[in-house]
């Protein structure tokens, strides 16, 4: 996919790429208050229907080694005791949101997500699986997804992933280049990555993800390209290709990271286009902005079906309405809005020994945020909105919305947003600003309570 003359431009790519919400929910995070709290969560819970089925995600805050790139919300810890102690809170949580539920729904998604729970002791996992199958009904048809950081597997033992029913995981590469490994304190071979890819298929992964970056410290476009030469050999059913995140005002460890050695936006935009390139010929499919998946996987599946969703996860073909958030900072979804648990583990700990639900804030969404969600999700998604399927589910309260895209494809000088049919759609070069038409519809924008990365 080449972009045209007119992205190419320095200038325009500077002013398209501008910082914008990645947009895994809306409203955004920053805009969640604590008007919303653990009054308001325990009577959503207690609407879900018996029988639903619901998706579950667990968040683990603990890694044993401190990447600087990273972006997410963990803490390096070379100690066990203090995971075993958040653990044994996370199953009590588990137990107080089934109480809240009050009837008996299915599990059908699990995710643990971190930080890294490639860490939790084989026991542990079990111990949390116990506690999952006296609070929910699993079932076989029940997804369960781990995220692992491939130096904590070194042994390749997965008997704890076993005990899980663990059948999805998602390794953590980023890039196999010595130099840029070093600048990222993120070390980690080909062999032993491709060595825990085996053990994870044998212990049951029948979809398995990983993760690489571009935009990263003295990357180029051939480094990056010859990181993703050998992670398609090991023929991953998806890959996810995320921009690094430079945002060393919220992470101070990226300070660590010497921001000479970061490409520039261009060379970020090219990166971003070669891997695209790279994969659609190497058989993977692009969905959304920056994920691909092999034909045959489940995503690629939703995505040519238009079943695509975003969450708080990425992309995801779960379909559940309700998504529940456990452990420190996870962020939950119900119908009637978002909610996001304490962030600080141990203030997070407090509230659920108290046998509180440790809700810190949250939003209720109001039917033009329920309309523009949607209208976000499909620009991020499908790269499209569907009037007809907009006005199907929310009747005349849309118009006002399919109005301002009306406006947008008219008054756009730049070709983002562009009328098809009774559709508006982003044409293919403009779809990694798909965030930046996003954020066109978002109305909380303008209230700037956050600084966000860039949008290439
Ligand atoms: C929780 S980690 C994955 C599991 C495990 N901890 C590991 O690192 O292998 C989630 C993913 O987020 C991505 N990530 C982390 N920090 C990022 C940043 N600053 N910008 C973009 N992506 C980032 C990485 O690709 C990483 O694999
Ligand atoms: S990238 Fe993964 S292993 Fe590294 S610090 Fe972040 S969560 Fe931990």
């Amino acid at each position: 996919m080449n972009a045209p003359a007119f992205l190419q431009s320095r200038d325009r790519l500077l002013r398209l790429g501008a910082a914008v919400p990645r947009y895994t929910s809306y409203p955004t995070a920053p805009h969640f208050h604590d008007g919303v709290d653990e009054g308001t969560y325990r009577d959503w819970l207690a609407q879900v229907p018996e029988g639903t089925p619901i998706s579950l995600y667990i968040h683990i805050p603990f890694c044993d080694r401190l990447c600087w790139f990273c972006g997410c919300h963990t803490k390096h810890t070379l100690k066990y005791e203090p995971v075993e102690a958040y653990l044994r809170v996370v199953e009590r949580e588990i137990a107080l949101v089934a109480a809240a539920i009050g009837k008996r729904v299915e599990l059908r998604e699990l995710h643990l997500g971190g930080g890294s729970p490639s860490l939790v002791k084989s026991r542990d996992l079990a111990s949390i699986a116990d506690h999952l199958r006296a609070a929910f009904d699993i079932t076989e048809q029940s997804r369960i997804s781990v995220e692992i950081d491939p130096s904590d597997l070194d042994a390749g033992d997965c008997s704890g992933l076993e005990a899980l029913g663990m059948n999805r995981a998602s390794i953590g590469v980023q890039d196999f280049d010595p130099v840029v490994q070093k600048a990222i304190n993120r070390i980690q071979t080909f062999d032993d990555t491709a060595r825990v890819a085996e053990a994870l298929r044998k212990a049951g992964a029948k979809s398995l993800n990983m993760d690489a970056l571009y935009g990263l410290p003295h990357q180029n476009t051939q480094t990056m390209l010859k990181t993703l030469e050998q992670v398609v050999s090991l023929r991953p059913d998806r890959i996810a290709m995320f921009g690094y995140a430079h945002v060393p005002w919220m992470k101070t460890h990226q300070r660590l990271i010497d921001e000479a050695s970061l490409p520039g936006i261009e060379e970020r935009f090219e990166q971003a286009n070669a891997a695209g390139d790279y994969l659609e010929a190497a058989g993977y499919r692009r969905i959304g902005i920056d994920h691909f998946a092999l034909p045959t996987d489940s995503l690629a599946i939703a995505a040519a079906e238009g079943r695509l969703r975003r969450n708080f996860q990425g992309y995801t073909d779960d379909p559940c309405e309700v998504l529940l958030g456990i452990g420190c900072s996870s962020i939950g979804r119900l119908p009637q809005g978002h909610i996001q648990n304490i962030t600080a583990t141990g203030n997070y700990m407090a509230a659920v020994n108290k046998g509180d639900l440790p809700v810190a804030k949250g939003i209720a969404f109001t039917l033009d945020d329920r309309i523009r969600a949607r209208v976000i999700e499909m620009i991020m998604c499908d790269f499209r909105i569907d009037t007809a399927a907009l006005e199907e589910e929310f009747g005349d309260a849309a118009d006002k919305v399919i109005a301002e895209a009306e406006a947008i494809c008219r008054q756009d000088r730049d070709g983002l947003l562009v009328k098809s049919g009774n559709d508006q759609v982003i044409p293919e070069p403009a779809r990694p600003f798909a965030r930046s038409v996003a954020a066109r519809f978002d109305t909380y924008l303008e209230t700037g309570k956050a600084r966000h990365s860039s949008g290439v």
